[in-house]
């Protein structure tokens, strides 16, 4: 797949297949994730990843396709230690989801429903307190293939030199 190819075939999934998930793909996904860039490097993330069976399924509280899934990376961020966590999480999540397609499994980023249950899901996972679980990637095998949902085009959100100009 070329890079662009990846870029489109990415897709919020949210019916998966089990799947046997290699260590040695899970490494390349977690290797995405820690090569991504960072404010003043500061790479303020930890991953966990998830395939106890037991907490896959006690996940699937947060969002029920959650269980379904084969392996789960949950991303950990320290809030005291950068003003840029938000931002850095972010990029490595979709460093992770662009390799977890690359290696042709599926995903989500599941980051709004697991924030109303973060404490929960913080202390199921022993997470310590002063950190943030910002989002969860389950992993599987798409059950089907999911179209991409409508995106804007770039004759609405791309302007030339100045605000407003059009730049196609
Ligand atoms: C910050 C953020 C939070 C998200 N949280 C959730 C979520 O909690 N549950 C979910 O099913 N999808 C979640 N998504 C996925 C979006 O719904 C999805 O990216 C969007 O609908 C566009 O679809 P696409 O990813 O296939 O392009 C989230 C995406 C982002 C960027």
């Amino acid at each position: 797949m070329d890079f662009f190819e990846v870029i489109k075939k990415r897709r919020s999934v949210r019916s998966f297949e089990k799947v046997e998930i290699k260590k040695e793909d899970i490494l390349k996904i977690l290797e995405a994730g820690r090569l991504a860039p960072s404010g003043r490097n500061a790479q303020v993330w930890e991953f966990i990843v998830i395939d106890d069976e037991n907490l896959i399924k006690e996940l699937g509280k947060i969002q029920s396709f959650i269980s379904e899934s084969s392996v789960i990376i949950g991303v950990i961020m320290d809030p005291e230690k950068s003003n840029f966590w938000v931002e850095d999480a972010s990029a490595a999540i979709e460093n992770m989801l662009l390799t977890i397609t690359y290696l042709g499994y599926a995903s989500c980023w599941v980051e709004g429903t697991l924030l109303k249950k973060e404490k929960w899901a913080k202390e199921l996972l022993g997470i310590p307190e002063e950190k943030r679980l910002i989002a969860l990637l389950p992993i599987g095998k798409a059950k089907s293939e999911v179209g991409m949902p409508y995106k804007k085009p770039l004759s609405s959100i791309v302007y030339h030199n100045k605000y407003g100009n059009p730049y196609l």
